[in-house]
């Protein structure tokens, strides 16, 4: 049987690079930071990373608005740093996504510069103007995510330009061909320069209704829907995302991907998807499977962490997968509350076993490896500007830096710098202490991938859900005829569970748990893969 295309089942680890390896000393990471930890990534067993952005920006979201999307920004070095990057990643057989944030660019841009400069500029078109509406204002009633207006006016020629984000993140006019061209030939020049594919920023947002029809009225509860983070639902007909136009855009942009190559060569979509209507989901793969190869599903950031509830959610995200696609999976990202305090720090290994125990790609956010908790951020110390203007959105928690060492600095940087947000410490204790603890979740981790490499049951293949005590999540994983199975218990539940010498009527082995030291039958207040029979 041919091998899957690599990205099927691919574990790919999210690099925040401003938070994982200061080299310079200046409490900022850096893509030699990154790079210096090749070793540590390929040790772990991951197969991809994935670098949230590193481009020139005035950084107001951090590198989400780009200012000149072929330049590495200085705080994280030049393009001969992330060459060296991409050429030690390949080297230890680590692929390279990096982020494509095609909706907004920084208001620095030069593109947003020309097209400011008035309606006669042949960039005007480029991003979203309008006239103030008949009465005057905002042209509709679009917001962003903290509840403005998604308009600001441009005082010199009387019209607004659309920003889905902050107001110095103007949106781009996908509608627009040479705006499509150029983001493609953006995407060209670093997919010239080795990377193996992109994770796409707010990939539902890049078309809005042609007509800029107002949004309908947030009904009490349902405000949450018309922001771009909330995600959409389809039963809301929302004007400004989503809008069916983006198929044939996604289309575009995968033909430019496909341009150079498949099988081992393939360069591949990632999406960024906050849709929760998984039929809506879903369409993102396009009808042929010819737009976003891993569309994501956030479902298990915002699923109550009970079992009921999550074999729900992947029973749902599964019947919407149109046929030949596979799912991705994550449990955190640089934008939500760190997993190991949602969830509580002794559901934290359960979290990893199950991310990494469901079927197709699994997306691992850095830290979440070492069971990192959210940072204390105290007021004075926010730098999210989402937190800035609502203390609750604040993502800094979840972005704190890596824990690395006990030393001075973390590890992370050098003794007597202040890193850029305060260092959080796991409970498991450090990168480098947990090295060396076979019962650390860095060894469970590490084990669990390297379970995960070794049996035929982990790959894209089949997924059952088997009767379990109350608070037990329990699955069987199967892989293709001959490959055997696996059956994942997790106990979600905080009291011990007591499993027989028999599962179903069938002996089993155990291959890993959260508990080493736990024996074969000895209560357990963990959790475990085991395998019966390889023909079963
Ligand atoms: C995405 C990013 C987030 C960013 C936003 C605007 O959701 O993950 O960090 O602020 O897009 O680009």
């Amino acid at each position: 049987t041919a091998t899957p295309p690599w990205w099927r089942d691919a574990v790919i680890y999210q690099v925040y690079p401003r938070s994982f390896l200061d080299t310079d000393g200046d409490g900022v990471g850096d893509l030699r930071g990154v790079a210096r930890r090749i070793p540590y990534l390929s040790r772990l067993g991951v197969d991809t990373l994935w670098l949230s952005p590193f481009f020139s920006s005035p950084m107001a979201d951090f590198g989400y608005d780009v200012r000149d999307h072929t330049a590495v920004d200085p705080l994280f070095g030049d393009l001969a740093d992330f060459d060296g990057l991409v050429a030690a990643a390949h080297a230890h057989g680590l692929r390279v996504l990096i982020d494509y944030v095609p909706n907004h660019t920084s208001g620095e841009h030069p593109w947003f510069r020309d097209a400011r400069t008035g309606p006669l500029s042949p960039r005007r078109d480029w991003y979203v103007w309008r006239d103030p509406a008949p009465g005057g204002g905002p042209p509709n009633n679009w917001i962003t995510l903290f509840g403005e207006s998604a308009w600001t006016l441009d005082a010199e020629s009387g019209q607004y330009y659309l920003h889905s984000f902050l107001s110095s993140m103007p949106d781009l006019n996908w509608r627009n061909p040479a705006v499509r061209e150029a983001m493609f030939d953006v995407a060209r020049f670093w997919l010239d320069r080795g990377v193996d594919g992109f994770r796409v920023d707010c990939a539902p947002l890049i078309a809005k209704d042609p007509a800029l029809r107002d949004n309908p009225a947030a009904g009490a509860g349902t405000v949450a829907h018309h922001r771009p983070m909330g995600g959409y639902d389809s039963q809301l007909h929302l004007h400004d995302q989503a809008h069916p136009d983006l198929h044939a855009m996604y289309r575009e942009f995968r033909a430019v991907l496909d341009a150079y190559g498949d099988g081992p060569a393939a360069r591949i979509a990632l999406g960024e998807i906050h849709a929760y209507d998984w039929q809506a989901w879903s369409r993102y793969f396009g009808r042929e499977l010819d737009e976003i190869h891993l569309p994501i599903n956030f479902g298990l950031l915002r699923t109550p962490w009970e079992p009921g509830a999550i074999r729900d959610l992947v029973r749902e995200v599964l019947g919407a997968l149109p046929a030949g696609a596979v799912p991705t999976w994550v449990t955190g990202t640089h934008d939500d509350p760190r997993v190991a305090s949602r969830v509580g720090r002794d559901q934290a290994a359960n979290a990893m076993l199950l991310l990494l125990t469901l079927p197709g790609a699994a997306i691992l956010y850095n830290g979440d490896e070492l069971g990192l908790p959210d940072a204390h951020i105290t007021p004075e110390d926010i730098r999210d500007p989402w937190g800035l203007r609502t203390p609750e959105l604040s993502r800094d928690p979840a972005r704190s830096p890596m824990p690395w060492s006990d030393g001075p600095g973390a590890g992370f940087t050098r003794a007597g710098v202040r890193p850029w947000l305060p260092v959080a410490r796991p409970p498991g204790g450090s990168a480098a202490a947990q090295e060396d603890d076979p019962g650390s979740l860095l060894s469970l981790t590490r084990a669990v991938l390297a379970l995960r490499r070794a049996h035929p049951a982990l790959g894209p293949g089949a997924i059952e859900f088997a009767d379990a005590p109350e608070g037990v999540l329990a699955y069987t994983r199967t892989g293709p005829p001959g490959g055997g199975s696996l059956l994942i218990t997790l106990n979600l539940t905080d009291g011990p569970l007591h499993i027989g010498k028999t599962v179903a009527g069938r002996p089993w082995e155990r291959h890993l748990s959260t508990a080493p030291e736990a024996g074969a039958t000895a209560a357990s207040r963990g959790t475990d893969a085991h395998g019966p029979d390889p023909d079963v």
